[in-house]
Parts: structure tokens; C-alpha cells; sequence
């Protein structure tokens, strides 16, 4: 027996090293390879159907490879990388905030012998990963204790964040924000105040097969369309998985989402999300929440040990959020096919009491439509016990499993920087990830700002340059200065002058 183990042990030492040997002797980098996805589509009424053979693939196949070792900068590395290359970042601690403002980069951490690259926040630095370039892919990093963001995304399309483990790191974890076509996968994330997986004001995202834990929000999916939100496992957060329209933002939509095949257990944990923020109004205790987005389906989840409910459907009036007249805040078309339901609801939190008795449901149900709506379907209603379903209909679609991707077959072209865009694209890439035009984010609200600064563009510039603390009820707002002086000035000028 013991022999055996020492002969499968040497087996893989010697399997495994001539494996890294020939890897790192290699100067052709991997490409993804998704060929396994081929798409078909999936129809039923109201929903638009993306679905196509995918890749979502940067061009790396001609780079160079630049190799960062413990003591070294990433983002010296980065500075030298020209579109294409593979920046590979060796086991070690890196206490900075990497900036990746150019396309088809590849930031590549290397594990080895259970070693990871650390990017170390200390508690001080606002974000680990910032890029902004297109065919970006972020794979195989530790990060930890900063304040802001763990990776976001800020108008980078073609995107892939994968194989991170993303822990106690501030307000949002994992954050594309207006990038099309992207692919979150096999990241681990947990201990983040607002939402650790936060697909915000994007196109054409599958998120797959991540585990989410002990954060607010797990997954939310927010103003963004055609998403698929499968085989992830999410627990012990404040509200499991969350499929929203916020007010006030300038995409106005969220919706063609499902969300299938995934855990969603036992998320009670208490809000510890900021103050008056969105997220802070989730009930502890919700599984899947769908707030006004559309065309959402669920389907083959196990939901299950959510104490105040498995399923919501609702309108902006849960999370108290502000109104906004230019989205529509019901949840329209929803789709419930089957699901593994059981034990949700068995503690509800007092808000979800509240709403029921004043409804006269003393049962908690697993499903709710605080709404009413109308206009939804339910595969099997005798299933499970249920309130505000009444005027569902049984679903005449049974799967969404035809629709391997939401992902695109070809690499979408940059978002246009062109000088008329500049301001547009970095408040609605950057500072709409905090300010909403109306309702209070993480920042206050756009048209409070403009109160303050009406004709004074460069008093926000100066602001945003080095920001000091102005309220107490707000977190410190981080500096921008990684932004050149023009896209600052641009900003400043976009937010001064945006209307809703
Ligand atoms: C990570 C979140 C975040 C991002 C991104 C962000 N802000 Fe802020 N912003 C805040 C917070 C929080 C405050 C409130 C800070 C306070 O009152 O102490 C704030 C306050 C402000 C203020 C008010 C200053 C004052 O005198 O009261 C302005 C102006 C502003 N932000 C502009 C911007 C612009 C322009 C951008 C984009 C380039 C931006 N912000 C990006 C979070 C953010």
C-alpha cells in the first residue's frame, strides 16, 4: 500500500514538474477555449433568445509573456505590456492597485505549491484590479483587505474574471460595469459589504460556477440584459442571488436573466451593508430576489434554509428604493420552472412578517410576488406554497437548457473613447457605480452633486482628485487620480449636465 502511494507520489512530482517545465519554457499562451458551448435557441413569448456558439476570447495568441516575481510591480509590468501580451505574476505578496487601461492583456497569477500571488489591500488602498481596456482576462489572484473594489470592470467589453479568490475586500468584489460579453467563472469570493459578484449595466454575461459567502449581496445582476446566472453556490449571505433594476442609473433595463442550477442556501446572514445603500433594504434571509427586472427565469436551483423566503418577485418598493420615471418598476414575465424548494421561510425577518400579516398570509409561503403581477408563468404551482401568484399561468416552456450562453461568438469591438464620448463613457463606466442619478448608492445622488457644483466643473475635478470626508453618513469616497486630468475634467462636465 505504502509502496503504492510512493510510486503514485513520484508519478505526479515528475508528471507535474515535466508539466511546468514544458509550460514555462512555452511562449505561446493558452487560449480559451469554449468551443464545448454550442448554442441553440430558446424561445418562449417575450423572451429574446442571444444564444450562439461562444468564445469569449482575447487575441493572445502572438504576445509576449512578462513574468513578475515577489518584490516586483505588477503594474510596472503592465506599463511595458502592449495588447496581446501575458502579464504573469509569480507567488508572492503585492501591495498595490493595478490599473489595466489597455486591450488584450492578460493578467496571469501563478499558483504554485498551494502559493498564490497575493494582492495585499492593508485596509488602505481602494481597489486591487482596475481596467478599462477590452479583451481583458484576470485569472488565478488572492486578493484581499482593500476598501473598494476587488476587480472591476469600467467599460471593458470582452471580458473574463476567473479562478480568484476574492476575500474581505470592501464594497464590491468582482464588478464589471458597462462591459458587453463577459464570463465570470470559478472564482471564490466572501466577507463583501455590498455585492460580491456585481454585474452592473452590462450585455451578454454568463456567471458560472463561483462560490459566494458571507457578503450581503451574493450575485446581483443589475441593470444589464441577456445573463445567465448557473451552478454557482451561494450561501450564508444577506440575500443569496439578485436580479435588479436600480433607479437612476442610465441603463434602464435589466432583464432576460436565468438563473438555473445553482445553491442558494441558508443566505441569513444580518445586513451589514452601508447604510442607506440599496442593498442595506434586503431582508436577511432572502434567497433569489428579483426586483423589477424582466424576464427572468429560474429554474432547477435548490433553494433551500432561507429564512424569510426562497423566491420574491417585487417592485421598487422592497429595497425603498427612489422611484424612476423612465424604468419600469414591475417585475414583468417572470418564469418559475421547477426548482428544489424546501425550508425557506421558517424565520422571516420582521419587515417580511410585516408585508405578509398586512396581507393576511399567516403561513409564510417559499414564493412571493409582492406585486400581483399578471403577466408570469409557474411550471407547476401545486408544488409549492406561494403568495401574490394568483394570475400566473402554468409556464408553457419547461427548460432553459438550449441556451448553452449568453456569451457572444465574436469579440464585440471597444466601446468608442472618441472626445465627444469621453465624459459619458467614464462617469457612466466609473462614477455610476456610486452615484445613481435620484437614489442614494454608495455616493449621494447625481442631482445633489449638482446642486452643490452647478457651474464649478473644476470643483469636482479638485474633489475627485484627493476627496475628503464630508458626511457622516457616507463611506469616504476614493480618489480618482489614476483618471487622466482630461477624463476627469470630462466627468465632471458629464455629471453637471446629465438630466435623469
Ligand atoms: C466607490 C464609490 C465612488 C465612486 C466610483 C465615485 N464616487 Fe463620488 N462619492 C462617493 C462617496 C461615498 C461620496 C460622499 C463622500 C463624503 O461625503 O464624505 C462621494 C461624493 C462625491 C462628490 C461630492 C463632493 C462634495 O463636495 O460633497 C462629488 C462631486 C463626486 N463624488 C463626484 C464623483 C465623480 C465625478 C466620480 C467619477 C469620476 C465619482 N464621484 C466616483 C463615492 C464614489
Amino acid at each position: 500500500m505504502n509502496k503504492f502511494i510512493a510510486v503514485l507520489v513520484v508519478i505526479l512530482l515528475f508528471g507535474g514538474g515535466y508539466f511546468l517545465g514544458q509550460k514555462s519554457g512555452n511562449d505561446t499562451v493558452a487560449v480559451i477555449d469554449l468551443s464545448e458551448r454550442t448554442g441553440a435557441e430558446f424561445k418562449s413569448s417575450g423572451m429574446e433568445s442571444k444564444s450562439s456558439a461562444s468564445t469569449v476570447e482575447a487575441d493572445t495568441s502572438a504576445g509576449q509573456i512578462i513574468v513578475v516575481n515577489d518584490g516586483e510591480s505588477i503594474q510596472e509590468a503592465i506599463k511595458q505590456a502592449q495588447p496581446g501580451d501575458t502579464v504573469r505574476v509569480m507567488p508572492g505578496t503585492y501591495k498595490e492597485t493595478v490599473y489595466i487601461d489597455k486591450d488584450n492583456i492578460t493578467l496571469s497569477g501563478v499558483v504554485v505549491q498551494d502559493k498564490w500571488p497575493v494582492l495585499e489591500g492593508e485596509g488602505l488602498r481602494n481597489d486591487a484590479i482596475l481596467y478599462s481596456g477590452n479583451g481583458v482576462i484576470v485569472e488565478n489572484f488572492w486578493i484581499t483587505h482593500y476598501k473598494g473594489n476587488g476587480v472591476m470592470g469600467q467599460a471593458g467589453n470582452n471580458y473574463i474574471i476567473r479562478n480568484n479568490v476574492v476575500v474581505d475586500t470592501g464594497v464590491y468584489g468582482i464588478f464589471p460595469q458597462l462591459g458587453k460579453n463577459g464570463l465570470i467563472e470559478h472564482n471564490v469570493l466572501s466577507g463583501i459589504e455590498d455585492a460580491a459578484i456585481y454585474v452592473g449595466m452590462c450585455d451578454n454575461v454568463d456567471v458560472r460556477h463561483n462560490e459566494v459567502f458571507d457578503s450581503v449581496a451574493g450575485i446581483e445582476i443589475e441593470n444589464t440584459r441577456h445573463a445567465i446566472v448557473e451552478y454557482n453556490y451561494v450561501h450564508d449571505n444577506t440575500g443569496g442571488i439578485l436580479a435588479f433594476i436600480t433607479p437612476g442609473l442610465p441603463i434602464k433595463t435589466s432583464e432576460d436573466i436565468i438563473i438555473r442550477n445553482n445553491f442558494v442556501v441558508n443566505n441569513n446572514t444580518p445586513n451589514f451593508g452601508a447604510p442607506g445603500s440599496i442593498v442595506a433594504g434586503i431582508p436577511r434571509g432572502t434567497g433569489i430576489l428579483v426586483m423589477a427586472a424582466d424576464d427572468v427565469v429560474i429554474e432547477n436551483n435548490i433553494i433551500t434554509g432561507n429564512e424569510s423566503v426562497g423566491i420574491v418577485f417585487t417592485d421598487f418598493s422592497l429595497a425603498k428604493a427612489a422611484n424612476d420615471p423612465d424604468s419600469e418598476p414591475n417585475p414583468n414575465r417572470a418564469v418559475i420552472l421547477d426548482n428544489i424548494m424546501y425550508n425557506n421561510g421558517t424565520n422571516p425577518h420582521p419587515l417580511v412578517r410585516a408585508a405578509l400579516l398586512a396581507n393576511m398570509i399567516t403561513d409564510i409561503p417559499q414564493i412571493i410576488d409582492t406585486v400581483g403581477m399578471n403577466d408570469g408563468c409557474i411550471l407547476s404551482p401545486e408544488r409549492y406554497s406561494t403568495a401574490g401568484l394568483e394570475k400566473y399561468k402554468r409556464c408553457d416552456v419547461t427548460t432553459t437548457a438550449n441556451v448553452t450562453t449568453y456569451t457572444l461568438a465574436e469579440p464585440v469591438p471597444p466601446r468608442s473613447m472618441d472626445e465627444i464620448d469621453l465624459g459619458k463613457t467614464v462617469y457612466y463606466g466609473v462614477c455610476a457605480g456610486c452615484h445613481s442619478y435620484s437614489a442614494r448608492m454608495i455616493g449621494p445622488p447625481t442631482l445633489v452633486l449638482q446642486a452643490l457644483y452647478k457651474d464649478n466643473p473644476q470643483g469636482i475635478v479638485d474633489y475627485i482628485t484627493s476627496p475628503t470626508k464630508k458626511r457622516d453618513d457616507y463611506p469616504e469616497m476614493p480618489p480618482q487620480n489614476y483618471l487622466s486630468e482630461e477624463k476627469r475634467i470630462a466627468a465632471a462636465e458629464f455629471m453637471l449636465k446629465i438630466k435623469k
